[in-house]
């Protein structure tokens, strides 16, 4: 079996894989990232959109902002819809200047993914039967089969970027992590069109029949979202019958339309809240989406496996220049403060906004409440925005 060795084996190139080898690359580490799908797919996989201030800020300082630069849209407020009025939420006066970037994840990536290989980075796609060993003690080791051929990374630690789904999680011994879960009783149905948006900024609509989200890709293409049921059947959304329906949750009092488009892409994702702690067991770390998922409506799932990845790059940084293992023991600590309050907020944003079935409509009564505080109200107003356009990385009381 062939052996490589490596400082950080890194399982997973999501955004969370790819930006961990890219800044420790900037720092003078070597890691090697093992990915199981192709280039193509992690390049064209359409999840996020919206970057928070920080994570655009990070981005451009470690020097793969240049596209992002180009081709983001800078947004400065989100409109809230309900009872068929918009309320605009102005984001940069209420935080004193900052702002969202609407970016695609996949644009991310691709440019994480040229960056690495420009720089001599070793992304192994396409691998196989990944499994990891020996991470209790100083020498992991990654097996995996590539082209039918089994080899092994040998390194000091392992970065468990491998999404929800992914092996890292489930391979540290059962008792190890506890888990907190909330499942909703609904998914999101997204797609991605050829049409220009019908808002300059980001819609969030309450509306009786169900939640509906307007977003973009770019000037001329629109993304849109739709509350349905967590097991809908993709089939009996024809493209006509997803247009109206979105007509219908985001119309207003002066006749609000959206423009139609052929509908290049169509998905369903459920919706949950999920939490591992602690994110770390002996020298494997997990971050991103293998250590936790939030409901997409706070738009943080991207922006909290940034955030994990630079505590992890600082830690294991000043583990390799000083010996120093301080940060890396208070990594899963830091971490799950931000984490935290990105469930809350991003729960908060879901139950103010969804139809929950059931009930007396007490429940719808007390959503419009709120969405008239929040949209009335400066204080409300400024809690929103300042953890939507994301939270400080060094919260009050770190040591960093
Ligand atoms: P992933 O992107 O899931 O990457 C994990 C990688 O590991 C993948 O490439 C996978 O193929 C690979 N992998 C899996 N198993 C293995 C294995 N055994 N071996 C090797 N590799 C493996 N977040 C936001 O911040 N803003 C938004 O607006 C937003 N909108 C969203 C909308 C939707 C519809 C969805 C689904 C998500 C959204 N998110 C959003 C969440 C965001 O997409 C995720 O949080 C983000 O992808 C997490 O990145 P990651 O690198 O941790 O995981
Ligand atoms: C998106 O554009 O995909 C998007 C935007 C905002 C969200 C979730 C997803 O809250």
């Amino acid at each position: 079996m062939a052996t490589l060795h490596t400082k950080v084996g890194i399982i997973g190139a999501g955004p969370a894989g790819l930006l961990l080898s890219h800044l420790l690359h900037l720092e003078g580490i070597e890691s090697i990232v093992i990915e199981v799908q192709t280039r193509q797919y992690v390049e064209e996989r359409n999840r996020a959109g919206v970057l928070e201030q920080g994570t655009v800020d990070l981005l451009n300082a470690s020097g793969v902002g240049e596209r992002l630069r180009r081709e983001g849209l800078i947004h400065h407020g989100i409109e809230l819809r309900f009872n068929r009025q918009g309320h605009r939420i102005d984001m940069h006066e209420l935080t004193g200047g900052r702002a969202i970037t609407v970016y695609a994840q996949h644009e991310v990536v691709k440019d994480l993914v040229h960056a690495r290989l420009r720089d001599g980075g070793q992304i192994l796609f396409e691998a196989s039967q990944v499994s990891i060993h020996d991470f209790e003690g100083d020498s992991p080791r990654i097996r995996f089969e590539r082209h039918g051929e089994p080899s092994e990374v040998a390194c000091d630690f392992i970065g468990g970027c491998d999404g929800f789904h992914g092996i890292c999680r489930p391979s540290i011994p059962a008792g190890a992590l506890r888990f907190y879960e909330k499942t909703y009783p609904f998914g999101w149905l997204g797609i991605t069109a050829e049409a220009v948006p019908a808002s300059h900024e980001l819609i969030y609509s309450n509306h009786e029949r169900g939640f509906a989200l307007l977003s973009m890709r770019s000037p001329i293409i629109t993304r849109a979202y739709l509350q349905c049921r967590p097991d809908e059947d993709l089939a009996a959304w024809p493209d006509e019958r997803i247009w109206e329906e979105l007509d219908r949750r985001f119309e207003t009092c002066g006749g609000f339309r959206l423009n139609r488009g052929p509908v290049d892409q169509k998905g369903v994702t459920p919706m949950r809240s999920f939490v591992t702690e602690p994110m770390q067991y002996g020298r494997l770390f997990l971050a991103g989406d293998a250590a936790h998922i939030v409901p997409p409506t706070g738009a943080k799932g991207l922006n909290l496996a940034v955030a994990d990845v630079r505590i992890l790059a600082r830690a294991l940084s000043a583990w390799y220049g000083t010996g120093s293992e301080q940060l890396l023991k208070q990594y899963s600590d830091i971490c799950l403060r931000r984490v935290w309050r990105a469930q809350h907020f991003s729960w908060w944003m879901t139950s103010m906004l969804h139809r929950f079935e059931g009930g007396d409509g007490f429940d719808h009564r007390r959503q419009l409440a709120e969405l008239d505080q929040v949209t009335t109200l400066r204080a409300a107003a400024v809690t929103l925005a300042e953890n939507y356009t994301g939270l400080p990385f060094d919260l009050p009381g770190e040591t960093l």
